[in-house]
């Protein structure tokens, strides 16, 4: 039998991925799977494995549920890893986004200054679950959702000896969901090039049926007839459809703080003074999820879950899983070591890509270079993850300024030293390396 360990186990996510696991048990007989946190997250842990447990039990299915806070028990002969833990909680997640604001930056959790502060509290951690899994199922695959997933996917590579590690995101499969919709057609039928960086991904090229469609949906996604496809964590605020149509690719939802940054910005201050950032109103919606949770009659994911800007994620995770553990060599888009399938990306960056999915890991599919216009922001972008993950991993003060300061969300080196300088001691308890 399989056995899969989930770190950050007391996530509200946790019963899509059990759903996930449950739907696939056929092709994918999972006997353990163990939800580890910390003791921060033990009420968390406790109610959320409960209802894993009912779950499981009303699709009677043979599959045992363990809730430990012993990490390294836990992770012992594991087949595969899933990370989704949040060092600090929300109430971290709250400052990322809020300090930026002060100085008039977006505040953002895997953007900007939040995106780095998520970095440096998340990089010790994962490094430390990598040094484990090493000694403890080293023959395992590391599944890690944790954001920034592709900063923290870039540092395992670049910063241990573990090759092992795929990096999920579900921006991908939703952009895939909304351009069916669009067309009226089944998700199945749709398939989508991808090419870029986790939260910095482009659908290059689009088919429907094997057809190339590309021009269409971008005539469709512009005509003023839809509403803008986004993510729940992200305001719908529309593109220009002269500048769509320009860029000939489909964007994510989190290309609007790069290149709608100002209206962005002014829309967080918004949103900030009438009903709290991002954080402070998934706070609330957690709070409502888990009420839901303890309830001993529900043993199902609750369709409240939606409302999580994630949701679908741990989809993406069971089918990737299913098509490794089988071996399907089916196309997903997931984060890996680019290995020269984005000529301008260096051959050991991670990079999220449509790719081949095999046993022995995904094997990414060359696209020969991105398109110009948008080269260079995935280029800077990458360097900043860089940066960011020496920072991380050394606890230099110098290598976080320059991280920052690279960033294309920061006006000035001046701006970055300010938000730096706040946020490291806002955040100090959960950056012990600085
Ligand atoms: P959450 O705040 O519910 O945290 C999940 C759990 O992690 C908590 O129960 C917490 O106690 C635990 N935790 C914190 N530090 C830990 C540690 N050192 N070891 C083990 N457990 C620890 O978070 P969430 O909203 O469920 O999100 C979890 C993570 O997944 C975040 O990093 C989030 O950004 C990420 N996420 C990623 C995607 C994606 O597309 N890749 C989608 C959704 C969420
Ligand atoms: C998106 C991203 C995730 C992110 C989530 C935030 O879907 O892909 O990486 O964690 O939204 O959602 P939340 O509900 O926590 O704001
Ligand atoms: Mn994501
Ligand atoms: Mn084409």
């Amino acid at each position: 039998g399989i056995k899969i360990v989930t770190i950050g186990g007391g996530s509200s996510y946790t019963p899509e991925l059990v759903e996930g696991f449950i739907k696939r048990y056929d092709s994918l007989p999972i006997r353990e799977l163990w939800l580890v946190d910390i003791p921060e997250g033990q009420e968390k842990l406790e109610i959320v494995g409960n209802l894993a447990k009912r779950m499981v039990k009303k699709a009677g299915l043979p599959i045992e549920v363990h809730l430990t806070l012993d990490r390294r028990e836990a992770l012992k002969d594991a087949d595969f890893v899933t990370t989704q833990f949040r060092v600090g909680l929300l109430a971290a997640r709250a400052k990322d986004e809020r300090i930026p604001l002060k100085y008039n930056v977006i505040g953002q959790e895997t953007n900007g200054p939040g995106g780095l502060f998520k970095g440096l509290r998340t990089i010790p951690v994962i490094l430390d679950i990598v040094k484990d899994m090493e000694e403890l199922c080293p023959n395992a695959w590391l599944i890690n959702f944790t954001n920034p997933a592709g900063m923290v996917t870039e540092a395992v590579l670049r910063h241990s000896n573990w090759r092992k590690i795929v990096g999920l995101c579900n921006v991908p499969i939703s952009i895939q969901m909304s351009v069916a919709k669009l067309l009226e057609v089944e998700p199945e039928r749709v398939h989508v090039d991808f090419a870029g960086l986790n939260h910095m991904v482009y659908g290059l090229h689009v088919y429907l049926d094997g057809k190339d469609v590309t021009k269409e949906v971008l005539d469709e996604m512009t005509s003023g007839k839809h509403a803008s496809a986004t993510m729940r964590n992200i305001a719908a605020i529309d593109w220009d459809p002269d500048f769509i149509k320009a860029l000939g690719a489909i964007p994510c939802g989190y290309h609007r703080y790069y290149y709608k940054q100002a209206q962005m910005l002014e829309h967080e201050h918004e949103e900030a003074a009438e009903q709290g950032t991002r954080a402070e109103v998934v706070q609330k919606l957690e709070k409502e999820l888990f009420e839901l949770y303890k309830d001993e009659n529900l043993d199902i994911k609750p369709p409240q879950l939606e409302k999580r800007g994630g949701a679908y994620y741990s989809d993406a995770a069971c089918s990737l899983i299913d098509s490794m553990y089988n071996d399907k060599r089916d196309i997903q888009p997931v984060n890996t070591i680019n290995n020269g399938a984005i000529a301008s990306i260096p051959d050991e960056s991670a990079v999220e890509i449509s790719s081949v999915i095999t046993k022995d890991g995904p094997k990414p599919i060359s696209i020969g270079d991105l398109p110009v216009p948008v080269r260079g922001l995935v280029q800077q972008i990458k360097s900043f993850e860089r940066v960011a993950a020496e920072a991380a991993v050394t606890g230099d003060y110098d290598k976080a300024l320059l991280a920052l300061t690279i960033n294309p969300l920061l006006p000035s080196d001046k701006v970055a030293k300010e938000i730096l300088n706040e946020m490291l001691e806002a955040h100090k308890e959960h950056l012990p390396q600085f």
